[in-house]
């Protein structure tokens, strides 16, 4: 790889974002990070989890192996940086996908509601899937005020509130309750410009992250935009927790790795669960009818749920008034996209779509 995309300068994170985001010639793989290949990297650490935070049962219930079992690591240089690869129990990665996809109900053979007919309709031939870019959850992200507000709120949803608080606790964050969620919808094509999260309140609560499907390039880079990154791979069911000093830094998805033509899904998504999965879980079978959709979907695109705790013990919002006169405190525009990055996960530039699940 030329070395010019590794080494400490102004533009260093930039640099590193359109190397990958190249696609004539394809980029070099060879420096990213694959925490499935463990410890061989040596940038790479065991990271230490609460293994008694959450019990076999209640792992098993969010479709978690127990935390016994999960491979939890860190990466030098970048304290609070957490990757648990791929700590779901077979067969329960398909509800999430599932769950993701049922925005658009009537591709999952359900009937619409009038409002998404009208977006439907206004979506023209495509179905919405294809048009769908992101979609908020629980206290629903303002991509224009850059804030997030009591008004616009719906609950969120239970087995994502489960599966977070436990992913949270067994990192050692017991008191975590997800309030706000951006799910990200990516094609072969799409990536997510370089930004920081840091429209929530509470910043001592970790940001948790879930992608399914084909694999990203995900990187991390400083607490200043040029700061140098580091590049990894984030396959289908791994979770990725920013917290501490790592929950302010910059990061971004240049590109989703192209599946080659005709491959089969990521393995995890080729099974589903059984019938019967226990009484109280929160993950559930999918249809076999509904399963064709999602993994015809899946074949080509990444999901990403991005999980936040908004607000800390007794934090309110802040009345609307004063939200929309206070700028952001680094003056950067969340999800801001790279001015050279081409066709991003950009909200100005993508069709809303929330209230879902
Ligand atoms: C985000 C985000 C990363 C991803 O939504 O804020 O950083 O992997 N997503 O999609
Ligand atoms: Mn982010």
């Amino acid at each position: 790889m030329a070395a010019s995309i590794v080494e400490h300068g102004e533009d260093a994170f930039r640099k590193l974002f359109k190397f990958y985001k190249r696609r004539n010639p394809p980029p070099d793989f060879i420096d990213v990070v694959d925490f499935s290949k463990g410890l061989k990297n040596e940038k790479v650490v065991n990271a230490e989890l609460s293994p008694t935070a959450i019990s076999r049962n209640d792992a098993h219930i969010a479709g978690l192996q127990p935390v016994q079992e999960w491979k939890a690591f860190g990466l030098r240089g970048y304290p609070g940086f957490i990757f648990i690869s791929n700590p779901f129990l077979p067969g329960s990665q398909q509800h999430w996908v599932k769950q993701c996809l049922k925005v658009d109900r009537a591709y999952l053979g359900e009937e619409r509601t009038s409002d998404e007919e009208q977006r439907f309709r206004k979506a023209g031939t495509k179905t919405l899937l294809e048009k769908l870019r992101w979609v908020t959850l629980g206290y629903h992200y303002n991509w224009d005020t850059k804030t997030y507000s009591a008004e616009h709120y719906t609950p969120f949803p239970a087995d994502l509130q489960t599966l977070s608080r436990y992913v949270a606790a067994a990192c050692g964050f017991s008191a975590f309750t997800a309030e706000a969620g951006i799910l990200n919808y990516y094609r072969s094509d799409s990536s997510l410009g370089i930004h920081v999260d840091e429209s929530e309140l509470d910043h001592t609560r970790p940001l948790l992250s879930f992608s399914f499907g084909q694999t990203a390039v995900f990187l991390l880079g400083g607490t200043k935009r040029e700061d140098p990154g580091t590049a990894m791979f984030m396959h289908s069911g791994d979770i990725m927790v920013m917290s501490g000093p790592s929950r302010l830094l910059y990061h971004a998805v240049p590109c989703i790795v192209a599946a080659p033509t005709g491959a089969l899904l990521p393995p995890p998504l080729l099974q589903g669960l059984d019938q019967s999965p226990l009484e109280d879980s929160q993950v559930h079978r999918v249809k076999e009818e509904d399963w064709e959709v999602c993994a015809k979907y899946i074949q080509t695109s990444r999901i990403n749920m991005t999980v936040r705790q908004v607000l800390g013990l007794g934090q309110s919002f802040p009345p609307a008034e004063t939200q929309r006169q206070t700028p952001s405190a680094s003056g950067e525009t969340y999800h801001e996209v790279d001015p050279e990055g081409g066709e991003d996960l950009n909200p100005k530039k993508r069709k809303n779509s929330t209230e879902s699940w």
